[in-house]
């Protein structure tokens, strides 16, 4: 998902005083929350020093500081087309704009969060760290850049910009008496690297027969995981390739199924069945994946499609391994050699639809399955389809959970609150609402709801039949797009009502949007808007004003993807 404003400036001073070491400032511009966790992770290394250490968000930070800044760490993530993530566009302009202070006593790094599948790979922290030696600024470590399964060299560059630091200390470095986070010992902490095995409970298929889609409901067990979570997080899932493609590619590489390799640098090894069923990213490729297999494909062809960029860009979209494999045989491909060019599997995040006030020990998610035809084979999405396909109620899938501090909701009586979230894009409405009725609170809840049919789309129909009966959803708008000639969507609802939502907004509601980003959110996006501007008499300009200060004080967030 992506969002506005993450979490406020927090400021963590150690428990001893060294005078005159510098000052410490970790700015991270946040899509998805990850860029935060690893400023966050930066924080308790750089306390450790001793160092006074600033976290925020890049927007939270008022630019007039700049001038008294330090050492200044940034990690920041890139939105899809390379531009910054919602927290850090005003940081980022004001750093290329002309006000911009000379930077001369700062030293700075940058670690930047991106996905390799992407043209403008980790394009906002390649401006920032050009922009700061522009300003003057004296660069400590080199920038990384790294693709999703950051955590290696996240790790490997934080503990060296730490060492950096600890070069620069003004005085022998005074053993620290601080870094209190006392964890219980006894308890592992579930994690990103260290996820927890949770039984699957229930998977249900919620679309009804005759549905063009697949839409289920699951429900795993978090007992005994001391995972907790709020409305608006994120479950994330460590999904396993498909067997059938996975000895596909065994058989036509002529491997052998047992053999160990190696899956890290650590020198950690698997089999070969293990290490391409759970550990590395088989069913998508990426450039730079392809160019890392060049050498060890010595295949001519595939070195001409190489040479032009546009045919890689064109070659990967919807092909995977076996595709790779099968159009250029590798001529000295070893199993071996995997590490060095395939990605790990990334974890697949999915919209909590449960309250953990309500269900401590369980969490719900609302997963439509992905299928479709590329290239004279059927395809599933690798998780949705794992899940619809090969996983029971018994079996462990391996999660953590992801906050997301972008998306989240008031828990008074005094707040109304606006939710629009069709298809699986309602998934995070059901959670709240089930942790209000849960906490009986009382007070204004309005839902808009689309999909394709009311007979076998109206995903959790009776949750918010009884939910409108007890008062806990005072309102619900729905709109089948395709149960008549006229499409309808969420969009035209809200025009409908669009005086009272304007009420509403004036009432201090929290509007949320959540699914589709390209054309549902967007135009959804556009209809608040027009209703801003229609019923409040003003003009697109202080419309977009209007919106832009609900976004400030985070009553308008949204969770699209
Ligand atoms: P459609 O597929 O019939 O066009 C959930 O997927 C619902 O979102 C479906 O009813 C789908 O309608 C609808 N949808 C598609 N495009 C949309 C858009 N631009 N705005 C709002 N809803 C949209």
């Amino acid at each position: 998902g992506s969002g506005s404003q993450a979490g406020g400036e927090e400021t963590v001073a150690p428990a001893v005083e060294t005078p005159a070491s510098r000052t410490v400032t970790i700015l991270y511009g946040s899509e998805t929350g990850n860029s935060q966790m690893l400023a966050e992770q930066l924080a308790d290394k750089t306390n450790e020093l001793n160092r006074t250490t600033t976290v925020s968000a890049m927007d939270d930070f008022k630019p007039k500081k700049l001038k008294e800044v330090e050492d200044l760490l940034i990690i920041t993530a890139t939105h899809g087309e390379g531009d910054p993530p919602d927290n850090a566009i005003q940081f980022h302009e004001f750093l290329h704009s002309r006000k911009a202070p000379k930077l001369n006593d700062v030293k700075f790094a940058v670690l930047s969060l991106g996905d390799e599948s992407y043209d403008h790979f980790c394009q906002t922290g390649k401006d920032f760290d050009k922009r700061l030696e522009e300003l003057g600024a004296e660069r400590i470590k080199p920038r990384i850049d790294c693709d999703v399964d950051f955590d290696e060299p996240a790790a490997e560059w934080m503990d060296g910009v730490v060492e950096e630091l600890k070069q620069d200390q003004p005085t022998p470095s005074v053993a620290s008496a601080s870094s209190n986070q006392d964890v219980p010992a006894d308890q592992p902490v579930y994690t990103r690297s260290n996820p927890f095995a949770a039984e699957v409970l229930d998977n249900i298929l919620l679309s009804g027969q005759g549905s063009e889609k697949e839409t289920r409901h699951i429900e795993l067990s978090l007992e005994g995981s001391n995972l907790s979570y709020e409305p608006g997080d994120c479950l994330a899932i460590y999904p396993k390739n498909d067997p059938k493609l996975v000895q596909q590619i065994i058989d036509k590489l002529d491997w052998d199924a047992e053999q160990s390799i190696p899956i890290n640098k650590q020198g950690e090894i698997r089999s070969v069945q293990e290490a391409l069923t759970s550990i590395f990213e088989i069913t998508r490729l990426t450039k730079s994946s392809i160019e890392k297999a060049q050498s060890y494909f010595a295949n001519d062809e595939l070195d001409a499609l190489i040479s032009d960029a546009e045919k890689v860009k064109d070659y990967i979209d919807g092909r995977d391994l076996l595709d790779l494999i099968t159009d250029y045989p590798p001529n000295h491909l070893k199993a071996d050699n995997i590490m060095d060019f395939l990605r790990k599997i990334p974890a697949r995040q999915y919209s909590i639809a449960s309250s953990y006030q309500a269900n401590p020990d369980e969490v719900h998610l609302t997963i439509a399955t992905v299928r479709y035809h590329s290239y004279g084979r059927d395809r599933d999405g690798v998780c949705s389809g794992e899940i619809a396909d090969r996983i029971e109620p018994g079996d462990q899938v391996n999660v953590y959970v992801h906050k997301n501090p972008n998306f989240k909701f008031p828990l008074d009586e005094e707040t109304p609150v606006i939710m629009v979230g069709p298809g699986t894009g309602v998934a995070p409405f059901r959670g709240y609402l089930e942790e209000r009725e849960e906490l009986e609170l009382e007070g204004k809840t309005w839902l808009f709801f689309g999909d394709q049919h009311f007979r076998t789309d109206f995903l959790y129909q009776v949750d918010w039949q009884n939910w409108l009966n007890s008062g806990v959803l005072s309102k619900m708008d729905v709109a089948f797009s395709r149960d008549n000639k006229e499409k309808v969507y969420v969009q035209n609802r809200m025009q409908e009502r669009s005086k009272e939502i304007y009420d509403w907004l004036k009432q201090g509601a929290h509007f949320y949007v959540c699914g589709d980003e390209k054309r549902m959110a967007k135009d959804v996006h556009q209809t608040l808007l027009d209703i801003i501007e229609e019923e409040g008499n003003l003009s697109a300009s202080e419309a977009e004003a209007y919106l832009n200060q609900l976004k400030q004080e985070k009553r308008y967030q949204r969770d699209v993807y």
